[in-house]
């Protein structure tokens, strides 16, 4: 498995472009980011992993500085998963001036949810997306469905951009509980890890009644916010969406059909995300 720093060093490594399958990440590497390496390799080209902390994702008062690095471990898990390139620039490297062009997605796609909580996030996560794709140029770009508006948000994106890359999802990786894995997961004492599960169950129990079809959706889900603030949570939204562009279904809407159900929420100082896709 080759290391590469440079956009140079990578272009000189693969050459031709649209010649390999690209998983981007953050570092910091579990199970859910080698099960994405793994659906990677099974494309037959070779696999590039980028780790790179985008600081154009993070708000201020977020965790940019202490979110962890862990190059050599992270290279280790690679080589075992079947990586062959992992691409690891640094700040400089990507950001050699400060990045004043952006990409701007979609407002009604990127504002709402996530977006409203943490405004700027999905300019950022575009722009380091878009200058990914630009240095990699992969044939198949895999992304976790866990966070499920940055799939779409991408997703848009490149057919917007009409970029010759094929967005791949990815199943959310769980741990044996149910927690959906994510890097944040570290950063739960033991108590709250054992109660971590709570946010996904609240989504269970917000789609099973909005598939039942006797409350309107707007009183279940303030319902599942209070319920989930009750037990100490400090939620952010719990909503049911459509799939495809994570539009709200109105009261005079058919249930029946493809839903997903988008969760945020504190726990002490952790914030997590989940959600759930599922047919009524
Ligand atoms: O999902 C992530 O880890 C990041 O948002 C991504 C896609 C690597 C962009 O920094």
């Amino acid at each position: 498995m080759l290391i590469v720093h440079t956009i140079a060093a990578l272009r000189a490594a693969l050459p031709v472009p649209g010649t390999c399958a690209f998983v981007p990440t953050m570092g910091n590497l579990h199970d859910g980011h080698l099960a994405l390496v793994r659906q990677a390799a099974g494309h037959g080209l070779p696999v590039v992993v980028s780790i790179f902390v985008n600081r154009l994702q993070f708000a201020p008062h977020e965790d940019f500085e202490r979110y962890p690095r862990t190059l050599e471990r992270d290279c280790e898990l690679l080589q075992l998963a079947g990586c062959n390139i992992v691409f690891a620039p640094d700040e400089h490297e990507l950001y050699p001036e400060p990045q004043t062009f952006k990409v701007l997605p979609d407002p009604a796609l990127a504002d709402i949810l996530e977006g409203r909580f943490r405004p700027g996030f999905f300019t950022g996560v575009s722009t380091v997306v878009m200058k990914l794709f630009n240095a990699v140029q992969p044939r198949i770009a895999l992304f976790g469905k866990k966070d499920y508006q940055q799939l779409l948000v991408i997703r848009r994106m490149t057919q917007q951009f009409a970029l010759p890359i094929v967005i791949e999802a990815a199943e959310t990786s769980r741990a044996d509980d149910g927690l959906a894995l994510s890097s944040r997961n570290g950063y739960l004492s033991a108590a709250e890890r054992a109660r971590a599960i709570e946010l996904s169950w609240a989504l269970r129990t917000l789609a099973g009644r909005f598939g039942d079809g006797v409350a309107p959706l707007e009183l279940l889900e303030a319902q599942a916010l209070e319920a989930l603030a009750a037990q100490g949570w400090q939620p952010d939204y719990l909503t049911v969406r459509r799939q495809d562009d994570l539009s709200s279904p109105s009261d005079d809407d058919e249930r029946e059909g493809s839903w997903v159900v988008l969760g945020a929420a504190r726990l002490g100082a952790t914030r997590l995300i989940d959600n759930i896709e599922f047919k009524a």
